[in-house]
């Protein structure tokens, strides 16, 4: 993970992900391809939204419990951020951490990134601040951590509920593999009533809507494919017995789309699957933090048990 991908590898990839995905009988795409520069700050405008409530929820949290987290061994060592966008959660647990030495934010949309860190390091300048541009769900090579320093990993955001369960489980096994002996906090969404989720996913300004599009216009820009924008629409869908809101795309017409000279064919009514927002009751969460190789000590929630932070310790 941390050897860096080139510009070509990186098209590479993500050409043929986006024609794998698209070729299958069910069209798929991961949403980590959600996050280029402008996918970014749309989901920065996303978390300004009155109908986006696990950002302000989790804000809440963080900051209530910020002395307690300063207990941890980590945060007299290392932390490192998975997934950690424009890291302004972050300043909570910085500000309340004055030992922590090193910062280690990981995030695949490199740009937005390399300016995330540049303003945490203009911010706290004793703090080394060592961003990695990469992907988490590849395997995680070896961090440039020292080897003494206690490590807390930070995974806000209910990211892990981008993926499926066996993938999140997963995920959750690298995390300690790489990190053995480490502690975790992770943000995790819960369920709640499907219409304040799905107002959360199909907000009244129509940001998400421009967020999930922006991912076709991303494939035009980087694969020279020639998706007519204005057919296809954002649809969010609270699945209920998976405990998901998913996103999609639906074509509202039959239509063959050329994507890197190849022809892939919709039609009307078909959609692309671009994101699962998996939200986990703590019971749920519980069996995928085991299954992953941890165990929650601790669970910290809003007064309406809208969102809950986690700290997790290897088992
Ligand atoms: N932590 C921030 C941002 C959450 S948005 C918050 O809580 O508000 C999810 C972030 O994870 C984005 O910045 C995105 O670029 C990053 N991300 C998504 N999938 C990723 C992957 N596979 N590897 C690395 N980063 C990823
Ligand atoms: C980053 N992730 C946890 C967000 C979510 O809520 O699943 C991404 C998002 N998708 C639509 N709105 C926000």
């Amino acid at each position: 993970m941390t050897k860096h991908a080139t510009p070509d590898e990186r098209v590479q990839i993500f050409r043929e992900d986006i024609l794998d995905g698209l070729t299958r009988a069910r069209k798929t795409i991961s949403s980590k391809w959600l996050y280029d520069d402008v996918g970014s700050h749309l989901f920065e405008a996303i978390t300004e939204l009155d109908a986006y409530y696990p950002t302000r929820t989790e804000l809440e949290i963080l900051k209530k419990n910020a002395a307690k987290y300063r207990r941890l061994p980590g945060a007299r060592g290392a932390m490192v951020e998975l997934g950690s966008g424009s890291s302004r959660k972050t300043d909570l647990l910085l500000d309340a951490f004055q030992d922590l030495s090193v910062y280690m934010p990981i995030d695949i949309s490199a740009n937005h990134l390399k300016a995330a860190a540049e303003r945490v390091r203009r911010a706290y300048p004793s703090l080394a601040v060592i961003p990695v541009a990469a992907d988490f769900t590849q395997p995680f090579g070896k961090l440039p951590l020292l080897p003494e320093l206690p490590v807390l990993v930070f995974f806000p955001g209910s990211t892990i509920g981008n993926f499926e369960t066996t993938e999140a489980a997963r995920l959750l096994r690298n995390i300690r593999e790489a990190m053995p002996g480490a502690t975790l906090i992770a943000g995790v969404d819960r369920p709640k009533a499907e219409d304040v989720l799905l107002e959360a996913y199909d907000d009244p300004a129509g940001i998400t809507a421009a967020f999930n599009q922006n991912l076709l216009q991303r494939i035009n820009r980087e694969l020279d494919a020639d998706f007519d924008l204005a057919a296809f629409t954002h649809k969010a869908v609270w699945n209920a017995p998976e405990s998901r809101v998913e996103m999609h795309l639906e074509s509202l017409k039959a239509q063959t789309v050329t994507i890197a000279g190849e022809d892939i064919s919709f039609a009307r009514g078909e959609t692309i699957h671009t994101e699962n927002s998996h939200k986990y009751s703590p019971e749920a969460f519980s069996a995928i933090a085991g299954q992953g190789g941890w165990r929650i000590l601790d669970a910290d929630t809003d007064p309406d048990g809208l969102f809950a932070v986690y700290t997790l310790q290897t088992c």
